[in-house]
């Protein structure tokens, strides 16, 4: 896994998205796995402007996203499908019918689940997975104890995520319980991840997802046996890093060879 430690939120978002865009050139047709939540919003915008003011062309790309809330439908403000599309998907030329994101509604969540997962691979897999991290060391909604293996399903979501998650909604009543997730068997299968990770708050989650065991407890920890995860994080996120001056040390390195 390589860390790559920005000094800001902007310059981790535009190092992200250079990476997203660079396939998207040399692949017109890439298969792009994203994320929701706060942390990527930068990444997306700068594939907004990218589109906007570069002409980057996503009206070949097919997407898939990590996960949803079961019970929310697509356009429910706080759903899943719906801030894909206000972030990202309605300010890009990708066409809507090659976007996916689980649905939370179906009438058999298990038929659904087999389906996406076929759905995967009838595109070729993912090329390029982009990752956010839970305060509890989850990617997607693979809360502590998911399986290493675990395909796309449905998750009970703990206490803290619910806690994190309470304030986009009114109440922390509101947040479903219930979601719909990819494996981490099924993002470990993604040819290249990208995770990008900000704030104090992540820090100890990134320091154990990086460095520490690889273990159910911190699925994130998972990609530590992928071939090809790169991490974009803040100073803040990097705070807890037992290697962090040995990873500042490679990139400026490697950014004096650009
Ligand atoms: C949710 C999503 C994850 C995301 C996480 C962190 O749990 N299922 O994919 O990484 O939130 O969200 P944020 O980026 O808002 O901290």
């Amino acid at each position: 896994m390589d860390v790559v430690i920005c000094k800001t939120y902007d310059e981790l978002s535009r190092r992200a998205a250079a990476v997203v865009a660079g396939l998207v050139n040399h692949k017109p047709n890439a298969v792009l796995g994203f994320a929701t939540g706060s942390s990527p919003v930068g990444l997306y915008k700068d594939l907004i402007r990218r589109h906007r003011e570069e002409g980057l062309d996503f009206s070949k790309v097919t997407t898939f996203n990590l996960d949803e809330y079961v019970g929310l439908p697509g356009d429910h403000p706080q759903s899943y499908r719906f801030f894909m599309n206000d972030n990202l998907f309605d300010h890009i030329n990708v066409p809507k019918q090659n976007t996916h994101v689980p649905s939370g509604t179906s009438a058999n969540h298990r038929a659904f689940c087999e389906w996406y997962e076929k759905r995967i691979r009838e595109c070729g897999g993912i090329d390029l997975q982009v990752l956010g991290i839970g305060s509890d060391g989850h990617i997607a909604f693979n809360e502590p104890g998911s399986s290493l293996g675990s395909r796309t399903r449905m998750v009970t979501l703990t206490e803290q995520t619910l806690d994190d998650n309470a304030r986009f909604f009114q109440k922390k009543a509101d947040v479903p319980r219930h979601a719909i997730s990819m494996g981490v068997g099924t993002v470990l299968e993604a040819r290249r991840c990208v995770m990008v990770v900000n704030g104090k708050g992540k820090a100890p989650a990134l320091a154990a997802a990086a460095e520490g065991p690889v273990t159910t407890m911190i699925t994130a920890s998972a990609l530590q046996l992928h071939p090809d995860t790169v991490v974009f994080c803040d100073e803040d996120a990097a705070g807890q890093l037992k290697m962090g001056d040995y990873y500042r040390w490679i990139q400026k390195q490697a950014d004096k060879t650009e």
